[in-house]
């Protein structure tokens, strides 16, 4: 089943980090017009932690990557490679930089990498080019996102959905190859379904031209039309996934969802035919926390002793853009 090569690549440590301050539903029933009751019932989200304005991006992203560094028994100066996966950079520019000056892993290249909710997965494949290509041999990479500073908290139809966080892993080239097949997609005609988007007032600059200023609007989603997407085209990426990696739903331990929602998780895995136990969830702690649900779930799963070595993953990541995309790898440890 694996395949043997010298330019393999292993998930060999998993992290994770998330703010100390938790809004249960009830709270939130204070802000907006909703209650727990419809949370629990239409998402499964019972909580969900939120960033102070003293807690960066880079410092929970940080945090995470420690853990995961720790995990693999390496060293930052090990590092040839930081890729963040996110959408709620501090700087525009990015932040990976200043994760690999506060990591002091002075070897690495560092760049952001933006795909909303499929950011994992996509900075998942991004890696692994690298390594397979013999390239690097060490590679962190973050998904991390604060969205409840981009969330109309006036919008229940949103504000409800989202939570902070940060998850890591390491991946490393490894002599059999745990990246056993990969899917990932795109259709930007769908693109108006989820949006964070930048509106700029017109403004005059000099006679004959204009330039747009403003700043990014809160988040706005097509609930419907993004439950009937992922619904859709998830069960369809894993199995083109597990096609590529030559094994069949009955051999997957464990479905890994971008943590969206809870009916969706249902919904996917009844698809697939994969039983409930099999599910990984957690989204009723911290609701969607996009890029960082994966590793978050991924790095609690591991250290609750569910995921254990050999186990067979199906992940998935899914969301605005449209992205979508799905990776089976197996836990090396
Ligand atoms: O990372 C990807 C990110 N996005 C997603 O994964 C979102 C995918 N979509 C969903 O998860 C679901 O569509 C939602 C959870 C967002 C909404 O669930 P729904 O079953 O599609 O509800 P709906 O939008 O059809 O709304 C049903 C009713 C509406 O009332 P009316 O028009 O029927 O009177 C809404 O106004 O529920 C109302 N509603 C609420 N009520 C209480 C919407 N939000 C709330 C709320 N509390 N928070």
């Amino acid at each position: 089943m694996l395949k043997q090569s010298g330019l393999g690549i292993a998930i060999t440590g998993s992290g994770s980090a998330t703010p100390a301050a938790v809004v249960d539903n009830h709270r939130l029933a204070t802000l907006v017009e909703t209650s727990d009751e419809w949370i629990t019932t239409r998402t499964g989200i019972k909580s969900r932690r939120l960033a102070t304005p003293e807690e960066s991006l880079s410092a929970i992203a940080t945090s995470a990557a420690k853990n995961a560094i720790a995990m693999a028994g390496i060293t930052p100066a090990d590092l040839d490679l930081i890729i963040l996966a996110t959408s709620t950079s501090d700087d525009l520019f990015g932040s990976a930089c200043k994760i690999q000056a506060e990591l002091g892993a002075s070897r690495a290249v560092a760049f952001d990498l933006t795909a909303a909710c499929s950011g994992f997965v996509f900075g998942l494949v991004t890696a692994a080019q690298f390594i397979r290509t013999g390239v690097y041999q060490n590679v962190l990479l973050i998904g991390a996102d604060i969205l409840s500073r981009w969330v109309d908290w006036s919008d229940r139809r949103t504000c409800v959905l989202f939570g902070d966080g940060a998850g890591a892993v390491v991946l490393q080239a490894n002599e059999s190859d745990r990246l056993l097949g990969f899917e990932i997609r795109s259709d930007g005609t769908q693109n108006n379904c989820l949006n964070l988007a930048y509106q700029g007032q017109s403004k005059e600059l000099i006679d004959g031209v204009s330039i747009a200023q403003g700043t990014y609007q809160p988040i706005t989603m097509n609930g419907k039309e993004v439950y009937r997407f992922a619904v859709q085209k998830v069960p369809e990426v894993i199995e083109k996934a597990l096609f590529r990696a030559n094994l069949t739903v009955e051999e997957v331990d464990w479905l890994l969802l971008h943590q969206a929602n809870q009916r969706i998780l249902d919904a996917v895995a009844n698809r697939l035919k994969i039983p409930t136990h099999k599910v990984i969830s957690n989204m009723a702690h911290y609701g969607n926390t996009s890029a960082a649900s994966i590793p978050i779930a991924l790095d609690e799963a591991v250290r609750q002793g569910k995921i254990q070595p050999g186990d067979i993953i199906a992940t998935s990541g899914f969301g605005a853009g449209l992205t979508w995309g799905a990776a089976i790898f197996q836990w090396a440890r």
